[in-house]
């Protein structure tokens, strides 16, 4: 792994900052990577909060499969892989409900909540036939469902994991988590407390994954080009012709020179500086909605005061790799890019907000958060574009013979203080994080155990 069978070199060169197109439209390499990085990496499930009850199902993907996250009769969650084992049949074919059973819709064998084949004899439910046809003879504890080696609960999230022998989460995340508990905590920076707005978000693109999560790990270049129109829009969370994040002028120049953090041997990066003592976080104005504007007024003097003298980050976006990127501010938004095929992506975006806002400051989030992003928002859609174009570029027969450029500030990556896992530059603008990602990725690729 590692040579490009068309005569350019290496897939990923690094120390040169080049990246062939192929890695973006070769079905071979698609296939691999869900081999080596997705049945082995830490990968997002769902949230809490929208399993609720006992009983309650949310219907999820891991890398191509479809897998159900469960709440069952004993609260313990479960993530279980879609696939009845008698033929293969999805058990679920509902995106979300309550449940105490599903019953496979071909031949009616019938799995709990917490994945095992129901007990009851009979034809109804358990297993059809098992009397007569099966003469009580199936081992009914070896053919349940088969549930993720790994999952993990944290501030709300679920992840799980193929891998047995994968690190545990935070270990995994190293010095990422501090990114996403930015995201993650409450705004007035209480410990967790948020909760899923709404619906999941979901659409297709005819683009290669791998553009769309470098793009959140690094890229501030792209903003003042692609997303000029939506910035002349004027589409921020307090409207008024706001700036589509709702920074004023002075925080947006503090954004853009507070650099960008990186962890090459995780393969996460985000928008933001190294982490410091009280570091501030702004919230936008809302001229037009006094509940809001007070509510964030109160949220900040909270913020400010529990975070003096505390070592926090500035809110950046960021990707976890592999393929969960988040927004952590405004919008508040995660999203897994699920890998289709090498030029098919199926995006899933959630919004967050704090469980205990008002239902004034929810709905104005809510309407912010559908004009920002999603394959209807302003500037997603912008996005699209670009990751589309790209991937069908990449499969020319004579534009793929030219490898791509990730060599933007190579060589100015210093380490941080603190955090032994990472490196930050000093400005925004650099694709420390894109080669971050493909140097994990390249690892990965090449470890064939
Ligand atoms: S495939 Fe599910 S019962 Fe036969
Ligand atoms: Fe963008």
């Amino acid at each position: 792994m590692g040579t490009d069978n068309d005569g350019n070199g290496t897939w990923v060169d690094l120390d040169r900052g080049i990246v062939s197109r192929k890695i973006f439209v070769d079905e071979d390499i698609y296939r691999t990577e869900l081999e080596r990085i997705f049945a082995r990496a830490w990968l997002f499930v769902g949230h809490e909060s929208q399993i609720p009850e006992l009983g309650d199902f949310f219907l999820s993907r891991m890398g191509d499969e479809s897998v159900i996250l469960t709440r069952d009769p004993q609260s313990r969650t479960h993530v279980l892989l879609n696939t009845c084992r008698h033929r293969g049949m999805k058990v679920c074919r509902y995106d979300q409900g309550n449940t105490s059973v599903f019953t496979c819709p071909y031949h009616g064998w019938s799995y709990s909540t917490d994945g095992g084949l129901v007990k009851t004899p009979g034809d109804l439910y358990g297993v059809p036939q098992y009397r007569v046809g099966y003469r009580e003879q199936l081992d009914k504890a070896e053919w349940g469902l088969i549930h993720a080696a790994r999952m993990e609960v944290y501030k709300g999230t679920v992840w799980a994991n193929w891998d047995a022998s994968a690190p545990s989460f935070e270990e995994y995340l190293g010095g990422m988590r501090l990114y996403l508990d930015a995201l993650l905590d409450a705004r007035d920076g209480g410990e967790g407390g948020s909760e899923v707005l709404g619906g999941v978000v979901k659409w297709r693109m005819p683009c290669n994954w791998k553009f769309a999560a470098e793009n959140f790990a690094w890229d501030t270049y792209h903003s003042p080009t692609t997303h000029k129109s939506a910035e002349i829009a004027g589409v921020g969370p307090g409207g008024e012709g706001q700036e589509r994040h709702g920074s004023t002028h002075r925080n947006q120049a503090r954004r853009f020179t507070s650099g960008l953090m990186a962890f090459p041997a995780l393969g996460h990066a985000t928008i933001t500086g190294p982490p410091e003592v009280g570091a501030e976080a702004w919230f936008p104005e809302f001229p037009n909605d006094p509940v809001v504007a007070e509510y964030f007024k109160e949220v900040e003097a909270r913020r400010r005061e529990r975070q003096k003298g505390k070592v926090t980050v500035t809110p950046g976006n960021g990707s976890i790799f592999p393929n969960t990127s988040f927004h952590p501010w405004f919008p508040r938004t995660m999203v897994v890019w699920h890998p289709l095929g090498a030029g098919r992506t199926e995006a899933w975006r959630w919004y967050l907000v704090d469980r205990d806002a008002p239902w004034e400051v929810k709905d104005l989030l809510r309407r912010y958060y559908m004009r920002f992003s999603g394959p209807a928002g302003m500037v997603e859609s912008d996005d699209m574009d670009n990751w589309v174009y790209a991937t069908e570029a990449s499969r020319g027969t004579i534009a793929r013979r030219y490898p791509y450029h990730y060599g933007m500030g190579l060589g100015f990556a210093q380490p941080v203080e603190n955090l032994p896992d990472a490196v930050t530059v000093k400005a925004s603008f650099s694709e420390e994080g894109a080669r971050a990602f493909y140097r994990r990725w390249s690892e990965l690729m090449n470890d064939r155990r």
